[in-house]
């Protein structure tokens, strides 16, 4: 049903719809920009019925470097502006724990070399180690593994026998899974301590605090088929994890399809109006175009947006109906946007 909330409202200086796109297998694929994207970008900027420019945000699982860095990068690809106000990733909400944990030893897990450590530098978080650390000062830690010149050049120096980790907050999707499955055991069973006696979780009187922000069992890549994501990891993290202690560790999960995201990314919205069309409250009707009915369109509708699947990610029609029900399935991310638009026009 449409809820097209104008209520003989002046004329609105916006239109009364705004979308919340996806990136990976929605506007891009690997290092790929998907044909339908520029030209669904393009209507937005004001060739469109509305003729005026209809306000969008972009909020991923994806990450791994500050938001300023990939807005800029989403910029250049897309070729429309897209400013880091308009630009929500996987570990944005991590921001929110810099404060509490600013001068704590912290393990930040996930990404290329060091470039998580400088996100979460950039957060507040002055004492961030990473799995490659630990494995430079103690290469036992992981004895299959010998670190490349690239890593060793990166990696900064601690005794992690002294240096309780306090807690891990896994920003992106790790690339050594062994060695960060390993570390991430010794830490939790330890109580933070790397080659610490394991102790039962319970007796710990400040259990290490586990942090995951990109639930995504498989996200779409420029491989054929959909790739193992971030929950993978945790999956592969857990099933290790109740193997040697009989339990499951206890964790926060942020990440679409998570509340706490769906709700981040509305107040966003409600901002990005506020800047761009002076509008204060806008009451929007939004519309979330995705590609994975896990992530994308069981947020959108625990959030009661109206949701768009689209069939260039992770979403196979091949494969039966989807697993959440969007309002619309379209073929890609221009369809999409112009059947909103139609519908909201
Ligand atoms: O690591 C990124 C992947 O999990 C999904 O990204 O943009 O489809 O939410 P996205
Ligand atoms: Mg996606």
């Amino acid at each position: 049903t449409r809820r097209c909330l104008q209520t003989g409202a002046p004329t609105r200086r916006i239109p009364p719809l705004g979308f919340v796109f996806d990136i990976d297998g929605v506007l891009i694929r690997g290092p790929h920009v998907l044909p339908a994207a520029k030209q669904a970008l393009k209507t937005l900027q004001g060739d469109n019925p509305f003729k005026t420019k209809i306000p969008y945000i972009l909020l991923t699982n994806g990450g791994g470097v500050t938001e300023e860095e990939r807005s800029k990068r989403l910029s250049d690809k897309l070729e429309v502006p897209i400013h880091e106000a308009q630009y929500i990733q996987a570990h944005t909400v991590i921001k929110k724990y810099a404060q509490q944990y600013a001068e704590e030893p912290v393990l930040v897990l996930g990404g290329k070399l060091d470039a998580v450590r400088k996100v979460a530098e950039n957060y507040g978080f002055r004492k961030a180690y990473t799995s490659l650390d630990i494995h430079s000062w103690n290469p036992a830690v992981w004895p299959f593994y010998k670190l490349t010149d690239a890593e060793r050049a990166v990696a900064k120096s601690a005794d992690f026998s002294q240096t309780p980790i306090s807690a891990v907050f896994v920003f992106h999707d790790p690339r050594n899974w062994a060695l960060d499955v390993q570390i991430l055991c010794d830490i939790v069973q330890s109580g933070g301590i790397v080659g610490g006696p394991p102790v039962p979780i319970l007796s710990l009187s400040k259990p290490v605090k586990v942090v995951f922000c990109n639930p995504d069992l498989l996200w779409r890549s420029d491989f054929e088929q959909p790739r193992l994501g971030q929950g993978a990891f945790k999956e592969a993290f857990q099933a290790v994890f109740k193997a040697l202690t009989g339990d499951y560790y206890p964790h926060v999960q942020y990440g679409k399809p998570s509340k706490e995201t769906y709700d981040f990314a509305k107040d966003v919205m409600q901002r990005h109006c506020q800047e761009q069309f002076g509008v204060l409250d806008p009451a929007l009707n939004l519309y979330m175009i995705g590609d994975n009915p896990a992530s994308d369109i069981a947020g959108a509708n625990q959030a009661k947006w109206d949701s768009i699947l689209v069939k260039t990610g992770v979403y196979d029609p091949l494969h039966g109906p989807p697993a959440h029900h969007p309002t619309h399935i379209a073929d890609d991310v221009n369809e999409a946007v112009n059947w909103a638009i139609e519908r909201e026009y």
